[in-house]
């Protein structure tokens, strides 16, 4: 049989990391690494400096292929959920998923090889459901930190207040309307800004570059500190050419 580790490597700070995933890394023969372009090159100086942090050089094998190209115009702009985007997604996982499978090929039978994912895999992660119809092999999930866990760390908050609920979602998500069951929204992946469409009294708790030396944090009344965030996160983009973002969204009280 050939197991394929999923590993959590956490959302930037390479102490992130479990105990559980560093013993699990030390098991492994060959290590998955899709590229995803060099704009993203300190994400991939994180991964090899915990794989050269905790593996000894030469003790295993590294498989790369380059992540195929994703038509992200399309789609874009409309509101709510659009079938062309959701088709875009959807074509690109498959090829994905072609590309998943030659590289696992690489993998002969009593091996085990692995992917390291950022954050957390079971978020925004498309990793476990790629491999869940590839027949022959055994997965295994590692957690990480998830930038979400970071997030509130960093700003030294609960996710949820007392005995309320919480919801994650997207800013493509968040553009619809604030959800009406939640008190709490994580909201991830959100280019755009999606902050600007909800109630300004609406408490931000927002973070960029979590974990990393480049952290940058703001909170406050999103009618007091909205614009400042845009204009941090322009130029922290601008400085470096990637920006990752993660923000909690408080519902104001109406008692
Ligand atoms: C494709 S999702 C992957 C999420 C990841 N699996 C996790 O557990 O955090 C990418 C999104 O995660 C968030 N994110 C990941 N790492 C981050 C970081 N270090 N700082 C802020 N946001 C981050 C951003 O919202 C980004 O758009």
């Amino acid at each position: 049989v050939r197991t394929v580790y999923v590993i959590g490597i956490g959302s930037g700070d390479p102490d992130h990391l479990t105990l559980q995933a560093v013993a699990a890394l030390k098991r492994v023969d060959v290590v998955f690494v899709i590229d995803k372009g060099e704009v993203k090159e300190d994400l991939t100086a994180l991964r090899t400096g915990i794989l050269d942090r905790h593996l000894e050089p030469g003790s295993y094998r590294v498989v790369e292929a380059a992540d195929p190209e994703r038509d992200r115009g399309a789609g874009a702009g409309e509101a709510g959920r659009s079938e062309r985007y959701t088709a875009a997604v959807v074509d690109w996982q498959d090829r994905r998923g072609s590309l998943y499978a030659s590289m696992l090929a690489e993998l002969a039978d009593g091996e085990t090889g692995a992917f390291l994912v950022w954050g957390d895999p079971s978020l925004y992660d498309g990793t476990l459901r790629l491999l869940e119809g590839v027949e022959g092999i055994e997965v295994v999930s590692y957690p990480g930190i998830s930038s979400v866990q970071a997030l509130a760390a960093a700003h030294k908050i609960p996710i949820n207040r007392i005995g309320e609920s919480v919801l994650i979602t997207t800013g493509r998500k968040l553009a619809d309307g604030f959800p009406d069951h939640a008190d709490s929204v994580v909201v991830m992946l959100d280019g755009q800004c999606a902050f600007n469409t909800v109630d300004p009294d609406t408490k931000i708790y927002w973070g960029a570059y979590l974990g990393t030396d480049d952290e940058i944090l703001v909170s406050g009344r999103l009618g007091d500190v909205a614009q400042e965030i845009e204009r941090v996160r322009r130029e922290a983009r601008d400085r470096k050419g990637w920006i990752m973002d993660t923000y909690l969204l408080r519902k104001p009280r109406k008692d």
